[in-house]
């Protein structure tokens, strides 16, 4: 059985990811801060574990790490992430609102990614994914403000290509993936994409990455997202 973990499972795209891996018959892996809730929990069926994982803490990573030892885990999607105050002007903008939106987008997901490098080296997948946005690309991105937010995802978009480097040796893929806009909490549930629509296409993405295609931006229509 094939294994993903997921963080930030509980709710939005994470849950969703949770829901169509289980479905295909995969091991479900949840890294949560907020436990699932009772109903979607059940509806996930019984080849899903759940573990307590807060981004922001860098212990929760460390102490679920530990839980996992050395099990073999074929794909990661590195899913939580956060856009507040996203209509910020540039002199509003404090340290701990930069430095907050910088720790839980862009250090947890190289941070959690290190801690689980053997259990991806173990793995037959190989496959290191996390959820971007459009909102990283300087070429297609044309709205104002949301300054972290934008500067969050696209370091969050190098340390994937970094680590597609850094990680060529032995096997690792790595991609960005751009949801497009999902009807989901973030969204006010105003996307044009419900999370089926999402998920689905970025599973097909995460399907079929090859050496070759690895370290990129992917949009869900399969698309690359320019820089
Ligand atoms: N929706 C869109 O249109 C859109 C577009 C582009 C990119 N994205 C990206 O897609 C990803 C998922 O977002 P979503 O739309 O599904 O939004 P969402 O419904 O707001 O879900 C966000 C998820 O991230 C988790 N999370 C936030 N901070 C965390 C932390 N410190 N530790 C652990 N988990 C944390 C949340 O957990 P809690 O329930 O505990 O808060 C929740 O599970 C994000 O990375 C987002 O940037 C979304």
């Amino acid at each position: 059985m094939p294994s993903v973990l997921i963080t930030g499972a509980n709710r939005g795209i994470g849950l969703e990811f949770a829901r169509q891996y289980t479905a295909a018959g995969w091991q479900v892996i949840a890294a949560n801060r907020t436990p699932f809730a009772p109903k979607d929990f059940a509806s996930l069926g019984y080849d899903i574990v759940e573990f307590r994982y807060d981004a922001m803490d860098d212990k929760s990573a460390a102490a679920m790490a530990g839980r996992l030892g050395g099990r073999p885990i074929d794909v990661v999607i590195i899913n939580a992430g956060i856009s507040p105050d996203e209509d910020l002007p540039p002199e509003a903008i404090t340290p701990e609102h930069w430095q907050k939106i910088m720790l839980t987008n862009t250090f947890a997901p190289l941070h959690l990614a290190s801690l689980l490098e053997p259990n991806l080296r173990a793995g037959d997948g190989k496959v290191l994914a996390a959820i971007s946005s459009l909102a990283a690309s300087a070429t297609l991105y044309k709205l104002p403000r949301q300054f972290a937010y934008r500067a969050s995802k696209a370091a969050l978009n190098q340390v994937l290509r970094n680590l597609s480097i850094d990680w060529r040796d032995w096997g690792c893929m790595t991609v960005a993936l751009r949801p497009g806009r999902v009807q989901t909490r973030m969204s006010g549930f105003a996307g044009d994409l419900t999370p089926e629509q999402s998920v689905s296409g970025m599973r097909e993405v995460i399907a079929s990455l090859t050496p070759t295609t690895s370290g990129l931006h992917y949009g869900y229509d399969c698309q690359v997202v320019p820089w």
